[in-house]
């Protein structure tokens, strides 16, 4: 069976909300002052400070990238070191952006479930990183994806153990909010909660995985910080001639709670995919981290993974061989109707008369329900393969893969 191309490769493949692209259409009528000294960007910056509760110096820019690497750059020396989740995004996504801004930092990469750093982790690394030895890099900043690469979501206290162990070691720590949106929406706390009455010192706040065109803002909370953000950005081609466009995104982002919206409604749609793949754990479908925000990662049987492909289903494979597994990111325009036909046919190809599981119910206690089948539980013959090694030439060009 086909279906039209259903594409759950990740949340950037979506287009931006009409909100947002109405904005933009509303922004485009006369003429406004240039480079951030517009009326626009001006009433942004006092909606972020009403939302945060917080004075917040917020500085508008068109990737995430972009926002990680300045405001690592703005608190770690050239001799300094980030660390960091071995799976961040600015390890692994980056092009090494966050060390080339920060005039050639390091970053120290440490290991936790779920992408997620550990207080214990974090603590053990810091109190041997060599601070006050002139023959190492220097402990500077502390950074965390919220949700993670692996969409899990720290609690607010597990952000303020982390901040707190930074802080004893004169580290500031840094959120990639590239999806803070669903994570806040899951937390259902409060955005100041979640950000600087935790500790956090530096937010990239990510708008356009959750309905923007191209805009985030980096939120500085600790003005010293603030102070060379506006030099860094213009020198790194992120001062745009016509902020107000930006601006226009962030500031329909949010209006009426659009971000909150969009976040809950992709959240809601990761949580259904979720509930129907969890009732095919019995035919060898397994998910591998929490969904607590707007992603999965499953692990397949070969001729599910095959089939979904060939149905029209895109997303992408995850990790190394042979522990790879499937990735399918929901949206803020993620149909229902495209999670339940996903489900469907990941029953049908794990060989369930339906999305219950046929099989399910004729396995006796002690045996394993996966019958017929069973080299599909095992780990696949031709395993998947990363976009950047697939033999489709398409998925071999490279882009962006988060
Ligand atoms: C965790 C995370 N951080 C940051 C980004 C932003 O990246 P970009 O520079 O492509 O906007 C992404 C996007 O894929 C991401 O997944």
């Amino acid at each position: 069976m086909k279906v039209r191309p259903v594409n759950f490769n990740s949340d950037n493949v979506v287009g931006a909300a009409p909100e947002i692209l109405a904005a933009l259409a509303a922004a485009n009528h006369g003429a406004a002052a240039s480079y951030g000294e517009d009326p626009l960007t001006a009433r942004l910056e006092a909606r972020f400070r009403d939302l945060f509760e917080h004075d917040v110096a917020v500085f508008p820019v068109a990737t995430g990238t972009a926002a990680n690497a300045l405001c690592l750059a703005a608190c770690v020396p050239p001799w300094g070191v980030t660390f960091c989740h071995r799976e961040a995004h600015i390890a692994c996504d980056e092009c090494g952006a966050p060390e080339f801004y920060s005039g050639g930092a390091k970053l120290a990469l440490l290991d936790g479930a779920h992408a997620k750093l550990a207080p214990k982790t974090l603590a053990e690394a810091l109190a041997s990183g060599g601070a006050g030895v002139v023959h190492h890099a220097q402990p500077a900043a502390v950074s965390l994806s919220q949700a993670t690469e692996c969409g899990a979501v720290y609690q607010p206290a597990e952000l303020a153990a982390l901040a707190e162990i930074a802080h004893a070691h004169r580290c500031k720590l840094h959120v990639d909010g590239a999806r803070f949106a669903n994570a806040l929406v899951t937390l259902g706390c409060s955005p100041a909660e979640a950000s600087w009455r935790a500790g956090v010192d530096l937010l990239s706040f990510g708008a356009t995985k959750n309905g923007a065109l191209a805009a985030e803002a980096i939120l500085v909370f600790d003005p010293a910080l603030a102070a060379t953000i506006g030099y860094r950005r213009k020198r790194a081609g992120h001062l745009f001639s016509k902020m107000r466009f930006l601006s226009a995104q962030l500031d329909a982002y949010l209006d009426d709670d659009l971000w909150l919206r969009n976040a809950r409604h992709a959240n809601a749609m990761a949580s259904r995919m979720a509930a129907g793949l969890s009732a095919l754990d019995n035919l060898g479908i397994a998910l591998v981290h929490p969904v607590e925000a707007n992603e999965l990662f499953v692990r397949l049987p070969e001729p599910v993974r095959h089939g979904l492909a060939e149905d029209g289903f895109l997303f992408h494979g995850w990790g190394p061989p042979p522990d790879r597994v499937a990735r399918l990111v929901t949206a803020w325009s993620t149909e229902p109707a495209d999670v339940d036909k996903l489900i469907a046919r990941a029953a049908h190809h794990a060989g369930a008369g339906g999305p219950r599981g046929a099989r399910s119910g004729r396995s006796r206690p002690g045996q394993s329900p996966i019958r017929g089948n069973r080299r599909a539980a095992t780990p696949s013959a031709t395993p998947f393969r990363h976009p950047r090694e697939s033999g489709d030439p398409d998925r071999r060009r490279p882009r962006a893969r988060r």
